[in-house]
């Protein structure tokens, strides 16, 4: 059934305490709990219902008498009193045999557990919603070493510990850990002198990959001081890696739990691109302590209150760490192509959704990127100081509340005096403004008119002009600046700007550092784009220029198989060789839009993609520019390879990408004799990644990676990568043989996420292997979904979303996927999580 915004009612029963104990047993565990009720002085309603899911009660009490609740949907009710009461119940849950790894679970023989968002109501009854905020007492009974919860500790013995935390907080930020782990330690000496104990559990084997994230945790702490003013909170703050996970993380109260993907990191095994996810998402997890934690959410429409201003602090660390530049770039590419394709297709959500049928499904790219896009904007709309003030007053009168956007917006109304009635529609509008742009000179008066346009999306046919804040520069035609970056301010449908005063036609830099969540639709030259990459002063605009070139020769490479002409040529030629310019950006520059990417471009351009000619034509560009380029790119490959010991640092890793951008392009003209050579020789997993993905890229490799297979059987998250390069790089008439014989490798756990994930997302971001035309692709996907959504649906749910690009293709690969979406809708007893999916998908 549908959950809506609109029907929000503040909870009857707000709780002042909590006391949980923990009997912990693998398939037969027991929760005591004991919780304080008071009546919420907001509303008159007085209804007692606990949310509740695969609980059996053993005994349940108000005020210490035995009661007997009434069961309905989704929990019980009971008849209490008028004014505050003790609740005390005893449950018993299932840990080992619970596959959903929601609420208490097991990995590896250890406990944990995954709330966020209704999962708590899996381990004992109770409120299970966000505005309901309480303290909480825990104790843990088990013969395991390590016992964990949130909070401080509170006291240990033979066979238990305590904890409390302090911090009122929602139930999805409960978490428990138990198990047979080491700890990576350290500390942390806050802004106002308090000393934090820090530590990293792990299985035994794993401390020596703690000491990036480590360090990355410490940096986080301090950032968020420096530039937020937020200090931590309690005595302790643990971090654990845990196999199985469905997501990336989780900001539990003083006890985040982390995917061990995005922990364990050692240069043998993790590559720059893993180091640099990990320092991101420990930052972005221990941001949430404030933002998402002190102050939380009032229900789960308002999720991108904490997850898009969280995005967007973890996004200011990473510029600030590393650089500013790339990390936009890396950033606004992920807008343009994961949310552009969600927000144009069926899937498309406001970022503060309306309605759900499960939450879990609304962790999404919109609600996440999207969301710190339009924190982004309201930072460039109000500035720096303003952007400052409003967060510190948000936090002032939020602090232990469960807040809104509208709480969110009212702060910076207050702080700045700025009207945000139109800034709010950004966060009700889905879809991606399209936005057209015309020129007029005349006189020295250069005019710039654009037109907004929000094309429908499910349910949302009207919509409404937002305001965008455009930041504009322009140059003359000698390549100098005339008129340095201008955020100009667009309210209307149409509306016109002009520049006085210059001595010639500019050329135009619009949407400079990607100011705004909005396609540019301008109509330009090559000649022009060229233009821009060479003189561009703005990084964002002048990479765009150059994917703009790659994207015309590869859109011409697909459709008519023309060969990438002179202006992209000789553009990239020169680029690669500015030694002024950052290698990272360089290898921006240089990298190709995927296929997926240049099917979403022919899409928008009315053309229906071809998935075996974008493979051909992607191809044929490679091999032009590698002919072209021999020279450069074996200087570059040689040259780039940083001296010393490895160092997951930006410099370092800069290099490393553009030598291995050179690499990738150079195996498809010299048979691979150079990947060979670099893999042999490597000693730290980018480079010998690099060197395999480039041989499996040309159908060669298998040598390779029979040896990375068999140095790494051991390593689950070596062998993840592993899976998903072999999978995701077999040449397309290959691809479903080679995946399915590896679904059949005795390695293939596909009961874990990671691995699922690898294989089985692997395979789907093979676009030519996954979309060929007999439509056994599509068969095989199906086929594992519904094997995995009776144990895991949020996995396969999430999965599922390799189809939301059905209706950019021909009637007959429409056709197919339609019915293997028709195939999964028409199961019995699909998950919530997967029907909602392929119904939206559907879009019936
Ligand atoms: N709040 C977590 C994060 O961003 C994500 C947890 C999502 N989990 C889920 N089951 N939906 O950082
Ligand atoms: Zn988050």
């Amino acid at each position: 059934q549908t959950i809506h915004l609109a029907d929000y009612a503040p909870p009857p029963w707000l709780v002042e305490r909590v006391e949980l104990t923990f009997r912990l047993a693998p398939t037969a565990t027991r929760v005591l709990s004991r919780i304080r009720f008071v009546p919420n002085p907001a509303t008159s309603d007085r209804r007692f219902f606990l949310h509740g899911e695969g609980l059996k009660t053993l005994s349940a009490r108000i005020d210490g008498a035995e009661v007997t609740p009434r069961e309905v949907p989704g929990g019980i009710e009971a008849d209490v009193p008028d004014g505050a009461f003790t609740w005390e119940a005893e449950v018993e849950v299932d840990p080992a045999g619970n596959t959903a790894l929601e609420g208490l679970y097991m990995s590896n023989g250890m406990y944990c557990t995954q709330c966020e968002a209704e999962g708590f109501r899996k381990i004992t009854w109770y409120p299970d919603r966000p505005d309901v905020m309480a303290p909480f007492r825990v104790r843990i009974e088990s013969d395991l070493p390590v016992l964990l919860s949130n909070g401080n500790p509170a006291g240990s013995g033979d066979g238990w510990a305590e904890w409390d935390d302090p911090w009122p907080k929602p139930a999805y930020l409960f978490a428990l850990v138990a198990g047979d782990l080491v700890a990576h330690r350290d500390t942390f000496v806050t802004m106002s002198g308090r000393e934090v104990a820090l530590g990293i559990w792990v299985r035994a084997g794993d401390e020596d990959r703690c000491a990036f994230a480590m360090e990355a945790l410490k940096a986080s702490m301090r950032w968020d001081e420096e530039v937020y003013g937020r200090e931590y909170d309690l005595d302790v703050f643990n971090i654990v890696a845990v196999d199985d996970f469905n997501m990336g993380a989780m900001e539990n109260k003083g006890l985040n739990i982390f995917n061990s993907a995005l922990v364990l990191a050692s240069p043998d095994t993790a590559t720059d691109a893993t180091f640099e996810r990990i320092e991101a998402v420990i930052a972005h997890e221990y941001f949430h302590n404030w933002t998402g934690n002190r102050v939380t959410c009032r229900d789960w429409f308002q999720l991108c209150l904490k997850e898009g201003l969280t995005v967007y602090r973890d996004q200011q660390f990473t510029s600030d760490m590393r650089s500013a530049a790339v990390k936009r770039i890396e950033d606004a590419s992920l807008m343009r192509t994961r949310q552009f394709r969600e927000d144009g297709g069926p899937l498309a959500h406001p970022v503060r959704p309306e309605s759900f049928v499960e939450i879990n499904n609304f962790y999404t790219i919109t609600v996440y990127e999207k969301g710190a896009e339009l924190i982004g904007m309201l930072k460039r709309l109000v500035g720096d100081d303003g952007y400052r003030k409003a967060v510190d007053l948000y936090f002032q009168r939020h602090d232990g509340e469960a807040a809104t956007i509208e709480d969110w917006l009212a702060a910076f109304e207050e702080a700045t005096g700025r009207d945000l009635s139109q800034f709010k529609l950004w966060y009700s509008q889905a879809g991606t403004p399209r936005l057209t742009v015309s020129e007029q000179w005349e006189d020295g008066t250069y005019t710039l008119t654009f037109r907004q346009e929000t094309p429908p999306t499910p349910g949302q046919t009207d919509k409404q002009p937002l305001v965008i804040p455009l930041a504009v520069g322009l140059l003359n035609p000698n390549g100098d600046e005339v008129v340095p970056t201008t955020v100009l301010e667009m309210t209307k449908e149409e509306q016109s700007f002009t520049f006085d005063g210059l001595a010639s036609r500019p050329v135009p830099s619009i949407l400079r550092n990607f100011s705004a969540p909005v396609r540019l639709d301008r109509a330009t030259t090559d000649a022009e784009r060229a233009f821009l990459l060479a003189h561009d002063t703005d990084p964002y605009n002048k990479w765009d220029a150059g994917r703009a070139l790659a994207m015309s020769a590869l859109t011409a490479a697909a459709t008519d198989g023309t060969a990438p002409g002179a202006d992209y040529l000789d553009g990239l030629g020169r680029t690669l060789r500015d030694e002024t310019l950052d290698p990272a950006f360089r290898a921006l520059v240089l990298s190709l839009p995927s296929e997926d990417e240049i099917a979403q471009a022919l899409h928008a351009a009315g053309t229906t993609p071809d998935p075996d000619a974008i493979h051909a034509g992607r191809r044929a560009v490679q091999e032009a520019i590698a002919g072209a380029h021999e020279a450069t790119l074996a200087d570059l490959h040689e040259r780039m390879q940083p001296t010393g010991p490895y160092r997951p640092d930006a410099d370092d890793a800069g290099r490393r990408s553009l030598a291995n951008a050179a690499l990738a392009l150079l195996t498809r003209i010299d048979g691979g004799a150079r990947a060979r050579t670099q893999f042999a020789a490597a000693d730290n997993m980018t480079q010998s990644v690099a060197a395999l993905a480039a041989l499996l890229a040309i159908g060669a490799g298998e040598d390779q990676s029979q040896t990375y297979h068999d140095r790494w059987q051991g390593e689950r998250l070596v062998m993840d990568r592993w899976f998903g390069l072999r999978a995701g790089l077999a040449p397309a008439e290959q691809a479903l043989d080679t995946t399915q014989e590896l679904a059949r490798h005795p390695a293939f756990h596909w009961k874990t996420p990671n691995r699922f994930r690898a294989l089985v997302g692997g395979f789907a971001n093979n676009h030519a292997g996954f979309h060929r035309a007999d439509g056994r692709g599509y068969e095989f996907v199906t086929d594992w979904l519904l094997k995995l959504d009776p144990l895991n649906p949020q996995t396969a749910a999430g999965m599922s979303k390799v189809f939301e690009t059905w209706g950019r293709y021909d009637a007959e690969r429409q056709g197919k996927i339609r019915a293997c979406l028709r195939r999964i809708a028409g199961t019995d007893r699909l998950s919530r999580d997967l029907g909602e999916m392929v119904q939206r998908m559907l879009g019936d």
